[in-house]
């Protein structure tokens, strides 16, 4: 997968060097370019942003440098090989970046960043682009960045741990909370290593039981125990076949019931006010 960054922070990028990513890109799983998007501005100052049309606060980033930064990495991406490129422009305006988007991404051959700072980029830019390829706009959680940087970052390393071999163990996103499958829509419970003391503090028994079917039944529960804590909209989502006797057991001992459409919802008198 080839992955281009146009920003005008490339070392805001600098974490794309370590760990799973790191190691990626040094075993050629991955081909990451980082451009300063000021070597495409032409005066004096690299200008990249201007005051916004209507008035309002803030600044906007301009069509000029992001235009000719876009067609002068498509042209090179094309050129060494590279084919079926898709946009993915960070905004808080986005949809959610979530486990689905990230699977579909690293489907794709190539993705282009387009993070930027301020109050964001004029729109004619992804409009342009959206002619030419498929964009994402994407966010990553409902909250406000000083700019998409880290959002890129966070999209990479999603992204990047789903690429064949990348991973060590081909089962570790397997239980992934929000993997498709069993767990979907349940979120991982507690995990446990050596030692099995510490502080005073032991491991739960049937982790140590060697029962199979017992340990998963337990994960299972932790699996409903957390997300009913934490995420309750999970829950209330999920397609009530996913429940089995075992879950619906579980889920009426933390004061969760079946509605009338049998999706589940907290039973009143556990409703906090
Ligand atoms: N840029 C600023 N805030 C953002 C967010 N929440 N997600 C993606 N890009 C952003």
């Amino acid at each position: 997968m080839r992955l281009d960054v146009l920003t005008i922070f490339p070392e805001y990028l600098d974490p794309l060097n370590v760990s799973l990513v790191g190691k990626a890109r040094a075993r050629g799983q991955l081909q990451v370019h980082v451009h300063d998007l000021r070597e495409w501005t032409h005066d004096r100052h690299n200008t990249v942003d201007d005051t916004p049309y209507g008035g309002g606060p803030g600044m906007v980033m301009k069509t000029g440098p992001w235009g000719d930064a876009l067609d002068s990495v498509l042209a090179d991406g094309y050129e060494t090989g590279s084919h079926g490129p898709v946009l993915v422009v960070p905004t808080p305006s986005g949809r959610p970046f979530t486990q689905e988007l990230a699977v579909e991404l690293s489907e794709r051959p190539w993705l282009v960043f387009t993070p930027a700072r301020y109050e964001g980029i004029d729109r004619r830019v992804v409009d342009e682009y959206a002619t030419r390829m498929p964009v994402y706009e994407v966010s990553i959680g409902d909250y406000v960045l000083a700019g998409g940087e880290a959002a890129v970052l966070v999209v990479t390393e999603a992204v990047a741990r789903l690429l064949p071999g990348v991973l060590g163990n081909a089962e570790s996103h397997r239980d992934d909370s929000f993997a498709p499958g069993a767990m979907a829509n349940l979120l991982e419970g507690p995990v446990y290593t050596k030692p099995p003391r510490w502080r005073d503090r032991g491991i739960p028994d049937v982790l140590l039981s060697g029962h199979h079917g017992k340990i998963a039944r337990w994960r299972r529960d932790e699996a409903l125990r957390r997300t009913t804590a934490n995420r309750p909209d999970l829950i209330e989502r999920c397609d009530p076949a996913a429940f089995d006797k075992k879950d619906r057991e579980m889920l009426s001992i933390l004061g969760w019931q079946p509605g009338p459409d049998g999706r589940f919802g907290r039973r009143p008198d556990t409703v906090e006010e």
